[in-house]
């Protein structure tokens, strides 16, 4: 059983995000990829300040500037690389981290 995301490696240009969902414990996961400077990112999108989706309350993952990924509700942001809160309500906790391995051409997004 197949709980796994598949992903065409070259349809996320860097700065880009795509949101999709994965099976975990019988249960919809919502999460994200985002491609910072060429590698590709995904976590669970759950801020760890509150749980809300980051794009809750916004059309983006990302901070007005593109650089950083953003929580819409109370606006914490985030390293796309190292998912950790620089700044916003939680400084310091971190976005959960997802599995990214490359198969081929595509990228294979996979829960912990
Ligand atoms: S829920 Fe994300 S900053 Fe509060």
């Amino acid at each position: 059983m197949g709980n796994d995301v598949r992903l065409q490696a070259g349809a996320l240009a860097p700065g880009q995000t795509v949101t999709f969902s994965l099976a975990r414990a019988g249960r919809s996961l919502p999460a994200f990829a985002v491609n910072h400077a060429g590698m590709v990112h995904a976590y669970v999108n759950a801020c760890p300040h509150a749980g809300n989706r980051l794009d809750a309350r916004a059309a983006t993952l990302l901070s007005a500037d593109g650089r950083l990924l953003a929580c819409s509700v109370h606006g914490a942001v985030f390293a796309p690389d190292t998912g950790v809160c620089l700044e916003g309500p939680c400084p310091g906790a971190r976005l959960e981290r997802l599995g990214v391995t490359r198969d081929g051409e595509h990228l294979v997004i996979s829960a912990p």
